[in-house]
């Protein structure tokens, strides 16, 4: 398919609540297609639909490929959503594809449970720890608008807001 244009931080589409996937069609493969495509070229380990804009509740990752010289193993979570969360936690260093050169501790749950569906619309069920857990809670955080600066200070969102702003959208 295509790479597209990733989305910089505060773009609309970022900010947005997404909407659920309700047709599992042709489009929708596309649009998974056009996120693997970006993903790589960029290259990232998820990117969900709205970094590309389009507001839907769509995500893929690879969160190993990096490490293994070139082997892709993605995931696609369509409609993903969290059933259980536990009480301990765990920081890690996150960064994101819309968010060039901002790096930043923030602390999650250290593992989830999770319902999603695949591209042929069935559903699956199950539990992920460390950094798949925090992954896929960064890449879902996207689906509702959030990205993982809004665990810092509004001081400190609103300084990497303006550097972001001048650098890349002015
Ligand atoms: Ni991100």
């Amino acid at each position: 398919m295509a790479i597209k244009r990733i989305l910089v931080y505060p773009e609309d589409c970022l900010k947005q609540v997404a909407k659920p996937v309700k047709v599992f069609d042709d489009g929708l493969n596309d649009l998974v297609q056009d996120l693997l495509d970006t993903m790589y070229d960029a290259p990232g380990v998820g990117l969900a639909a709205p970094q590309i804009g389009v507001s839907l509740r769509v995500a893929v990752t690879d969160v190993d490929w990096r490490n293994e010289d070139g082997i892709k193993n993605h995931q696609v979570w369509i409609n993903p959503e969290f059933l259980w969360k536990s009480d301990e936690t765990e920081i890690t260093e996150e960064g994101c594809l819309s968010l060039p050169e901002i790096y930043g501790d923030v602390e999650r749950p250290s593992a989830v449970r999770l319902r999603w569906y695949d591209l042929e619309g069935k559903k699956h069920e199950q539990d992920f720890e460390g950094f798949q857990a925090v992954a896929l809670q960064h890449e879902f955080d996207h689906l509702d608008g959030k990205v993982f600066i809004d665990y810092f200070t509004p001081l400190k969102r609103r300084m990497i807001t303006k550097k972001l702003k001048k650098k890349y959208l002015s």
